[in-house]
């Protein structure tokens, strides 16, 4: 049963996962891997992201968490091309993180709230929210659990639609000044540059 607090999401993004593609059918697991296998999508930020991953962390295993990561899209594709660390996945939608169980289970993909991490303090050298910190209801919450959880120089990943409206998937319309100002304050900003993604920014935070 689902337990969190903003249960309208829930339920939009557990039907949003299931009913893909044009036609807007309910869709097999099986059906949702062909789709994601056949899109480009992420590729441009993970092919940015992985030098420093092996930059910043030459001989460790690197613990990485991919909040609001839905069916594990980028975390898998980032999994495929930087093997050998560990990599978690959070989401609010029990049905994205089953299909992610299901598709990836290399992922370790647990259902919970981004504004509460089920994580210890000081565990993870990357965090990366790919178009999902603008979904949350509170994000100061959101933030103070990221940066709890990053080790000291751990590097928060952001990606958001710039500027994107405010409507009834988004509670938060993102600019300059959720970098400079809001993610500003939790560490230094490594980069802030336009992301791969459709009208999206990338920015790069080291606790
Ligand atoms: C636009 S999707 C992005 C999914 C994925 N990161 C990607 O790039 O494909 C937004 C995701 O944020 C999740 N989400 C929204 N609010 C959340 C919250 N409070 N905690 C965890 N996940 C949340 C949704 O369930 C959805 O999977």
């Amino acid at each position: 049963m689902n337990t969190h607090k903003n249960m309208n999401a829930c339920v939009h993004w557990d039907y949003s996962y299931r009913h893909v593609g044009k036609d807007n059918t309910k869709k097999t697991n099986d059906e949702i891997f062909c789709m994601m296998e056949t899109h480009e999508f992420y590729l441009g930020d993970i092919r940015d992201l992985v030098p420093m991953f092996v930059k910043i962390r030459k001989d460790t295993n690197l613990k990485v968490a991919d909040v609001g990561g839905g069916i594990g899209a980028f975390a898998e594709r980032l999994r495929r091309i930087a093997p050998g660390h560990e990599y978690h996945l959070l989401d609010i939608s029990k049905e994205a993180v089953d299909i992610c169980k299901d598709l990836f289970p290399e992922i370790i993909a647990t259902c919970g709230d981004m504004e509460k991490l089920p994580y210890d303090s000081d565990g993870f050298d990357f965090i990366i929210s790919s178009q999902s910190i603008e979904h949350v209801t509170d994000i100061d919450k959101c933030l103070f659990e990221v940066f709890r959880c990053l080790k000291k120089n751990g590097l928060f990943v952001s990606i958001f639609p710039y500027k994107w409206p405010v409507d009834g998937d988004h509670n938060y319309s993102l600019d300059d000044d959720y970098v400079y100002k809001t993610l500003a304050k939790y560490g230094d900003i490594v980069e802030y540059k336009d992301s791969f993604q459709y009208r999206s920014k990338i920015a790069i935070i080291k606790k």
